[in-house]
């Protein structure tokens, strides 16, 4: 055989078992959301570049090296979404939500795109579950927002997980601050590797950003910006940790976490798996208090988290699913037919059963060994057999697996006999 299309780098195909847990986590996710008070949205996976440049950051990767921009045939410069707080933000005011009272919060769900260098966790398409709170200033929400986290991992059994918390200040401090990191850096500029050359001039914060050890020596020696946040700042941040405390949410203070987009004030957190040397921040997020308003709107604070669905999956089941060898979707009725006529006869006494569980009508023709042993594999308790005596005759050989008992069913009995078999 000869495969003449495949995936572009850095996407996956997901089915089968996989799927299966995707679904499972995807499911036991929006119940939780939906309990923490979250409504869903779904925004375009296309946006305006210009949205994300300069929401995101010019300086930033994501912005300078890992979107999939491109113009339409009408001209417009468009960008497949590389996250979705931007988009959020866009069509909170889009719709004219800031005169909602109280505080908007929406969980999305969906693919995510940055063409980043592929390995293993990390992808050029990925998908992201994740909130945004948008309404308040208040430090408790910021906590509620990491203890709404920790509760999706907690659902879904994630354990052996690292909180780490920081404040990076707003737009009062921050500027002082990246200044005086700038030029210190730049005066020991050889000294440092050549990502972190660029990056002083480009986005200084992200220097702390860097995973080598010498650039790491030398930032020891510049104070990291939790020190040089304003009072207020430093106050937010102090009543974030009292109510993460009261909330009992066991967490790290790490005075380097700057994360890697440009819109954050105050609180930033990201959440990772320990003991994990692969691409492990498997939640990131924080406060965006300056964004609604860089957006066209009223000065509004908000803050949110993204959990990346592929990394926690691959926490959770570290050996990836082989789809040669993964189990197909399990049924409770196979219906064995012998012949078309039987086919057809199935399928109109199908849809009666399905109305209380799942039936598979084998159409393939195989012999009838191969046909209940398909029913075996599918993990179905009942095979329903059918040829033309049984067509002629208005009736099923209804078998039950575990047991070996085979008896006539006419279809009029058919439900009743079926349900009583899978009550049993
Ligand atoms: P982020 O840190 O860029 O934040 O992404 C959040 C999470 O998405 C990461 O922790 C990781 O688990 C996952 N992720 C990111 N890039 C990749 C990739 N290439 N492959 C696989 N997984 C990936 C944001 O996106 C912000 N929008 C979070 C936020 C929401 N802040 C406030 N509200």
């Amino acid at each position: 055989m000869e495969i003449r299309y495949r995936r572009p780098r850095g996407t996956r195909d997901v089915m089968l078992e996989e799927m299966e847990r995707w679904r499972d986590c995807e499911e036991r996710w929006r119940r939780v959301l939906e309990r923490f008070g979250f409504g869903e949205i779904r925004t375009p996976l296309i946006e305006s570049t210009d949205l994300f440049v300069r929401s995101v950051g010019e300086g930033t990767d994501v912005v300078d090296k890992e979107m999939y921009s491109f113009q339409s045939k009408g001209g417009e410069n468009l960008t497949l979404r590389p996250e979705a707080t931007a988009s959020v933000v866009r069509a909170y005011l889009e719709n004219g939500l800031t005169r909602q009272p109280g505080t908007m919060k929406f969980y999305y769900m969906g693919p995510m795109f940055r063409y980043d260098r592929p390995q293993a966790g990390r992808y050029r398409q990925f998908h992201q579950v994740g909130v945004e709170a948008i309404g308040s200033s208040s430090p408790v929400l910021d906590a509620e927002v990491i203890r709404t986290a920790l509760a999706l991992f907690e659902d879904v059994g994630a354990e052996n997980l690292n909180v780490q918390v920081n404040t990076i200040g707003c737009k009062v401090c921050r500027p002082a601050y990246v200044e005086s990191l700038q030029s210190w850096a730049r005066e020991i500029r050889s000294r440092f590797c050549e990502t972190c050359q660029a990056r002083m001039e480009t986005n200084p914060l992200r220097l702390f950003d860097c995973k080598e050890e010498g650039c790491g020596e030398l930032l020891a020696g510049f104070d990291p910006i939790d020190q040089s946040v304003c009072a207020d700042c430093s106050s937010h941040h102090g009543r974030v940790i009292e109510a993460l405390d009261a909330l009992e949410v066991t967490y790290h203070a790490d005075p380097l976490l700057v994360r890697g987009l440009d819109y954050y004030t105050r609180t930033t957190f990201e959440i990772s798996a320990r003991n994990d040397t692969r691409q492990s921040a498997l939640c990131g997020g924080g406060r965006y208090d300056e964004l609604v308003e860089q957006c066209g709107g009223p000065s509004t604070p908000a803050v949110g988290f993204s959990v990346g669905v592929e990394r926690v999956l691959q926490h959770l089941w570290p050996e990836p699913v082989d789809p040669q060898r993964s189990r197909q979707s399990l049924v409770d009725v196979m219906m064995v037919c012998l012949d078309q006529p039987a086919q057809i006869h199935a399928l109109r006494h199908a849809d009666r059963l399905r109305e209380f569980c799942r039936v598979e009508v084998d159409t393939t023709g195989r012999g009838i060994k191969a046909q209940i042993k398909g029913g075996n594999t599918r993990g179905a308790s009942i095979v329903l057999l059918a040829g033309s005596d049984e067509v002629a005759a208005g009736l099923f050989q209804m078998k039950t697996l575990a047991t070996g008992d085979q008896v006539a069913v006419t279809v009029e009995a058919l439900s009743a006999a079926v349900r009583e078999v899978l009550e049993s």
